[in-house]
Formats: structure tokens, sequence, C-alpha cells
């Protein structure tokens, strides 16, 4: 029986991740270490209140001796690493947090392995799964193949600077170390709980509302979209399956322009009102409640300073190495992530709680 510490788990994906485990491994001891940013929201974990095997400790992951007392505590041996800032435009106006946890909190948390795991020798044997991002790789060309494990790194922005940062202290702890390390780098989640300054979710709260839908630049860029179920169980093989050392690459096979996602998403929010009556009343503001299209909300706005044109994965070595593969098509994630976002208003409201909006406003509007 693994026991699991992750970190960041009260942000998008290490939730759904630890709704994951639970779920599948019930009786096996999961810590979560979370320091609550704006993006972090105990809401998250709502639905696994009360489990006995779920603790939950507020803390920073640049607290090396909070780390190590987690670890010799709980007899931890397997890292989760989640924790990081993650939006690239927050990066691009404030790249500081970004080299503080992602950097130096990463170079943290493998300090607090090594000493724990590798000196104290507290438990057999052990593993440091540390997720990155599909970004570190920069950007492809329209007929360019997509990225593998061997592609060479070229980061674009502050954020995919210090990923790839913490991609290399965690490669250096194992070839220097000795510490059992994988690295996943995935492409462009969705899904549950992602917090309303992601694409996805902001042209869903703002359609609902009747509000514009941003759309950067000429919206030709490309993302591979991956539901986060599907990385989750990226992340489950790597762990049981993956080599020390080695990298993996997780993607959904999905590449698709932002224009067109946006698009489709909105036909999704058009029909949804025409089937369900109890839409119209609810979200008084949408186009939909009177009949209109969604896509009517669309707007061109100032590209991303730096802005990356097109992300593509090729997993073949998941799929060969680890099962991998991934099962959500984009269609179905889009009407089911729709729908989960009408079924959890309360959330997204909550979570929207003002500093959000001022800051997009000060910044986009
Ligand atoms: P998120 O921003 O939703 O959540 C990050 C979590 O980390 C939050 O709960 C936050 O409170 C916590 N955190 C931040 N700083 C911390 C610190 N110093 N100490 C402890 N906790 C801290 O992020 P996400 O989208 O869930 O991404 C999770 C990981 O996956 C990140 O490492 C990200 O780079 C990577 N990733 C994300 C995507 C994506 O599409 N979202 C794709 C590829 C890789
Ligand atoms: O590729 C993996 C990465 O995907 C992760 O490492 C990051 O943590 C995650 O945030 C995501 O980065 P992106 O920059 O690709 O995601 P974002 O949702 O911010 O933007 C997706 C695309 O949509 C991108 O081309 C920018 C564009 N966009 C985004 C927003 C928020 C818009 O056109 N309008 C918007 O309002």
């Amino acid at each position: 029986m693994a026991k699991l510490l992750v970190t960041g788990g009260a942000g998008f994906i290490g939730a759904n991740f630890v709704h994951h485990w639970l779920r599948t491994y019930p009786g096996e001891r999961v810590v979560v270490l979370d320091a609550l940013t704006y993006a972090g929201n105990l809401a998250n974990l709502e639905a696994a209140k009360g489990r006995s095997e779920l603790r939950f400790e507020p803390g920073d992951i640049r607290d090396t001796a909070l780390v190590e007392r987690l670890l010799r505590e709980e007899l931890i041996d397997t890292i989760v690493h989640f924790a990081a800032e993650s939006h690239v435009d927050r990066s691009i106006h404030g790249p500081d947090a970004f080299i503080e946890t992602n950097v130096q909190g990463t170079h943290s948390m493998l300090k607090a392995a090594r000493t724990v795991w590798l000196k104290e020798r507290t438990v057999s044997s052990h593993r440091f799964h540390h997720v990155s991002t599909d970004e570190v790789y920069g950007s492809l060309g329209p007929d360019d193949p997509a990225f593998t494990e061997q592609t060479r790194y070229a980061p674009n922005s502050p954020y995919s600077a210090s990923k790839a940062a913490s991609d290399h202290l965690v490669r250096a702890y194992h070839h220097t170390y000795g510490l059992n390390t994988t690295i996943s780098n995935c492409s462009n989640n969705y899904g549950p709980f992602h917090f309303p300054e992601k694409l996805i979710p902001l042209m869903i709260v703002n359609l609902l509302h009747g509000r514009a839908l941003p759309i950067y630049g000429d919206g030709r860029n490309v993302r591979d979209w991956l539901h986060v179920s599907d990385h989750c169980r990226g992340i489950e093989r790597v762990l049981q399956r993956g080599k020390p050392g080695e990298v993996y690459n997780i993607g959904g096979g999905a590449e698709s322009e932002n224009l067109t996602l946006v698009r489709t998403l909105c036909a999704v929010a058009d029909a949804a009102f025409r089937e369900r009556t109890d839409l119209a009343a609810r979200f008084p503001a949408a186009p939909a409640a009177r009949g209109e299209p969604s896509a009517s909300l669309i707007h061109f706005v100032q590209d991303r300073p730096g802005h990356d044109r097109r992300y593509a994965i090729d997993c073949t070595k998941a799929e060969r190495e680890l099962g991998y593969q991934a099962e959500v098509t984009l269609a179905q994630g889009l009407r089911e992530t729709f729908t989960w976002y009408l079924d959890h208003e309360w959330w997204w409201r909550a979570v929207m709680d003002g500093s959000y909006q001022r800051w997009i406003d000060t910044h986009y509007r």
C-alpha cells in the first residue's frame, strides 16, 4: 500500500487526482500539502471530507522542515508534486511568484526527500513524481511533429521557464543523488474544478453571464486538450509502471484551434439551453436564454505576449511502456464539463471571490 504526499492537492488537477486515488485505492493514506493560494480551494476536496485516509496540511512547499516532518511522521513513500503557480498570463505580469514556488519550491521538496528517504532511510522504496507541462518544449509550427520526450527544451514564458528549471532539478537529483524520480509532461487539462481564469471555464462562466468571450490574437493558436480524468489515470500508470529517472509525455490526442474550441463550447451551451428549461431562468443574461447563439459573444482581444502558437503531444512512449490511453473524447469532455459547471454553480461562484475579477479587469479589459 502506497502512502502518498500530494502537493497542490487543493488545486485543479491535484484535487481531481486525490478523488481518483481515494476512489481507486480506498484505505490508502493520502496527505495533501497545499498553501491555499488563490488557485487552491478546500471546496475542491469537499466530497472527500471525513475520509479517514485523507489528511489536509496547510503549508508551503518551500518550508523544507515541514515537508521533512510530514515524510517522517506519515512514513510517506510516494510524493506526487503538483503544487505550482500555473497560469501563463499571471507569469507574464508577475514572474517572481513562479520562480519562488515552481523553482525554489520544487527544490525544497527534493531536498526534503533526499534527507528523509536517502539519508535517514525511513522507507524501503520511494518515488518522487513531478508533474510538468508540454510548454517546456516551446512552440510548434503547423506541420511540425508533436513533442516527444526527446524534444529539446525551449520554454517561452516565465511560467514554462520555471517549470523547465524544476524539471532539470528533478533530473539532477536522480542523476546525482540517486533519488527515484519520474516526470510527466502533459498538455492542456480541462474538467471539474478548473479555475475560471483558464480558457474553458472562463468561457463557460462568461457565456452564462452574457459577458464577452475574449479570444487572444487571431484565435488560431492550437492546444492539445486532455481531460483531467485521463491525466490522473496517466499519473497512476507512471507511479505503478514508470522507470526511475524516466520522463513520460501524457496527452489527449485532441488538437484544436482556440476559436474552434470556443465555438464548439458555445454550441454545447446553446443545445443545453434548448434542452433544459430551467437554464433561461437561472442565467437570464446568457444569449442562449433568448434563443440567440452564445457565439455572438466572441470578441477578439490583444494577443498574449510571446503567445505559443501550437502544442501537440506524442504519447507513444506512455502508450507502449505504461499502457496509457486517453479515453475521453474532446466532444464528450466538453459536454460533461459544461454540465459540471451548470451543476456546480455554488463552486465557481465561491472561488470567484472578486479578487480574480479585479485582476482580470486590471490587465485585460
Ligand atoms: P492550480 O493552479 O489549479 O493549482 C495549484 C495548487 O498548488 C493550488 O492548490 C495552490 O494552492 C497550490 N500551491 C501553489 N503554491 C504553493 C506553495 N508554495 N506551497 C504549497 N501549495 C502551493 O494548478 P493545476 O492546473 O492543477 O496544475 C497542477 C500542476 O500541473 C502544476 O504543476 C502545473 O504546472 C501542471 N500542469 C498543469 C496543466 C493544466 O492544464 N492545468 C497542464 C500541464 C501541467
Ligand atoms: O499546455 C499545458 C499548459 O496549459 C499548462 O502547463 C498550464 O498550467 C495551463 O494553464 C495551460 O496553459 P495555456 O496558456 O495553454 O492555457 P490557457 O487556458 O491560459 O489558454 C489556452 C489558450 O487559450 C491559449 O492559447 C491562450 C488562449 N486564451 C486564454 C484565455 C484565458 C484566450 O484566447 N483567451 C483567454 O481569455
